[in-house]
């Protein structure tokens, strides 16, 4: 069967141009949370309903072939009807998180996404130019945001690695603008992917905010965004490795730097890691205290439960989007 083309206004989505536009004036940040599955997606609407914050719920290539294509469509529209009968109107964008193609961007567009990421940031510089101009020439013609990536992020994830980080270079970052259309640039300022960010037992090491100051200077009022930005939060990984886990150093990105980074050009602040952390958690911790439950509802229920807490604690107290909606 042929799959339908879809356009995201169909769906009750928006694209990121209005959140962006309010988020610098505003001096806060839209929290993009990665969402697999229904319960990580009912947690986050459910938050951010409850705190009144506009949000973008983004995807990865990985989560996109684990939920179905099809399936995620009627999610993301699902997830909106969800929060209109709640009573609340905050705009939602689905993302397409770390896109590696023009084709997978060209799909995802064409199945109801408001944004694309296209992310050649490990490509040479005049390719990545070149690939990313192809997405926004595409993604434009439907009104669909594109994000592109200069500078290399450390850290491992399914789909996405890279050892050692290259940081953005603010020399290279006017010229990558004007020369793709972009509508918003992630940069590569420290942060990283996953739950192990930093050396365990050792001090973190700040934020390049004076690399973020250079972009700023050179691409005035334009949306920057910030991966690998989950705190990883302690308490979690306590639980954790108290239920059987094992995740020794585990160390993210400490809250005030990224109220910091809220406050600047940064409008987006992706988080993926501290919700798998939640989860985990408290998945563990209900199974070492109730061994004899297998009923999913239960344990996915108390999971989904942390997940709406950890989101609304975000969104009030760090990115400050809670009531911008
Ligand atoms: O930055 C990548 C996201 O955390 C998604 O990770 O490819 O394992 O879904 P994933
Ligand atoms: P974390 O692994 O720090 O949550 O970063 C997620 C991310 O950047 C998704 O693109
Ligand atoms: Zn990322």
């Amino acid at each position: 069967m042929e799959k339908q083309k879809v356009h995201y206004s169909e769906l009750g989505l928006v694209n990121t141009k209005d959140m962006f536009a309010r988020a610098m004036a505003g001096k806060y940040a839209i929290p993009a949370y990665n969402f697999n599955n229904l319960e990580q997606l009912q947690a986050i609407i459910t938050a951010c309903s409850e705190t009144g914050s506009p949000v973008i719920v983004q995807v990865s290539k990985g989560a996109r072939s684990y939920a179905n294509e099809t399936m995620l469509r009627f999610m993301a529209m699902g997830a909106v009807k969800m929060a209109r009968e709640a009573g609340s109107t905050i705009p939602i964008c689905l993302h397409l998180d770390h896109g590696d193609s023009l084709e997978l961007c060209k799909s995802c567009i064409d199945s109801g996404f408001s944004s694309v990421m296209i992310d050649g940031s490990h490509l040479p510089y005049e390719e990545n130019v070149a690939l990313t101009r192809q997405v926004v020439e595409y993604a434009h013609q439907f009104d669909v945001s594109v994000e592109g990536e200069l500078g290399v992020l450390a850290g491992i994830e399914d789909e996405v690695s890279a050892e050692h980080s290259t940081y953005t270079k603010p020399e290279e970052v006017e010229d990558f603008v004007k020369k793709t259309g972009v509508d918003s640039l992630a940069i590569s300022i420290g942060t990283s992917h996953g739950a192990y960010k930093f050396k365990a037992g050792q001090p973190v090491p700040p934020l390049r905010f004076d690399i973020l100051e250079e972009c700023e200077k050179r691409i005035p009022g334009f949306p920057i965004v910030l991966h690998g930005a989950s705190s990883v939060v302690q308490e979690y990984v306590t639980l954790i490795n108290m239920y059987g886990g094992k995740m020794e150093g585990a160390v993210g990105i400490p809250e005030e730097q990224l109220r910091r980074a809220a406050a600047s050009a940064v409008c987006k602040i992706n988080i993926d890691s501290d919700g798998r952390l939640a989860v985990t958690a408290k998945v563990r911790e209900y199974f070492a205290k109730d061994p004899k439950e297998f009923d999913p509802r239960k344990y996915l229920g108390e999971a989904r439960k942390e997940l709406v807490k950890l989101i609304r604690h975000k969104n009030e107290t760090v990115l400050g989007s809670a009531g911008k909606a």
